[in-house]
């Protein structure tokens, strides 16, 4: 019998495939001049909202949705006792090989956001440029509500969205959306990646769009097409105030573009989230 995929596997498959075919490739893309100042930033604006925000020193922290680790990698490099996990094997790969080259000490394994079993057991977690990623709202939830549980009390979730009301022209914003279409072009030494991204489809009622994208990556060695799809799902700040508040953060602050100055009016191109747990 042939069983149909359920919209939640369909999804998640669709994301497996897209983050396993660029694994290596953007992990090479990071360590370009401008990707190592801009996981600087991040870094640098983690660290400081860790002190601004728990109760306590932070020393051991969580990623839930790692990638190739530059952000766990990088804070372990600074001293902290790092774990870190993502649903794609191809990018815990890739992370375990990094960590490696930088000798860095990082606990790193295959994991579903969604499943995640730890109790009380961290200061920090972070889950940075996944939310709008995941199948559906019960999985941000359940994703949000495991992160409380696996906290210290006292201990900071930082988490981020791209903003959909953001004025400039960025993939996950209203604006390109309704225009259907993003490409974009990088370069590192020794590789040019581009990708053309069309809206295939969009649902304004639940804020979910389908990206259809081809990317094509030149290196030495050869043209690479990959042709994919990718569901984002549109999350506003109120959406998330909603559901941190609903997975139990009582204490919430947004900050706009990895500036340590929280705001009230949320205009960035990108908004963080750190929520502390009582
Ligand atoms: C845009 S990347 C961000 C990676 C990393 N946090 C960073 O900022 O570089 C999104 C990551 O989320 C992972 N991902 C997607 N769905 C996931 C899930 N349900 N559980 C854990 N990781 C997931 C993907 O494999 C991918 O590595």
């Amino acid at each position: 019998m042939n069983r149909q995929a359920s919209p939640r596997d369909a999804v998640l498959k669709a994301s497996r495939d897209y983050y396993a075919h660029r694994a290596y490739y953007e992990d090479l893309l990071g360590q370009g001049a401008s990707s190592r100042a801009t996981t600087k930033r991040e870094l640098d604006f983690l660290e400081s909202v860790f002190h601004a925000n728990a109760t306590h020193q932070v020393n051991d922290v969580l990623d839930v949705a790692c990638g190739n680790g530059r952000h766990i990698i990088g804070l372990s490099r600074r001293g902290y006792r790092c774990t870190g996990s993502d649903y794609t094997p191809e990018r815990i790969q890739v992370a375990k090989a990094r960590a490696h080259h930088e000798g860095a000490s990082v606990k790193l394994s295959q994991g579903d956001a969604t499943k995640l079993a730890y109790e009380s057991k961290f200061d920090a977690v972070l889950a940075l440029y996944v939310l709008f990623l995941l199948p559906d709202d019960d999985s941000v939830l359940r994703c949000l509500r495991q992160v409380h549980r696996a906290l210290k009390s006292g201990g900071v979730m930082v988490c981020n969205i791209g903003n959909p009301f953001y004025a400039g022209k960025e993939w996950f914003s209203l604006k390109t959306i309704h225009q259907g279409r993003y490409s974009q072009e990088v370069r590192v030494p020794g590789m040019r990646y581009m990708s053309i991204d069309r809206v295939q489809s969009f649902d304004s009622l639940h804020g979910v769009a389908w990206w259809q994208g081809t990317h094509v990556i030149e290196t030495p060695d050869g043209m690479h097409i990959f042709r994919e799809r990718e569901r984002l799902r549109l999350l506003t700040y109120w959406d998330m105030l909603h559901y941190l508040q609903s997975a139990g953060f009582k204490e919430i602050k947004c900050y706009p573009d990895w500036n340590i100055k929280p705001t009230k009016k949320p205009k960035a191109e990108t908004l963080i989230f750190v929520s502390r747990k009582d």
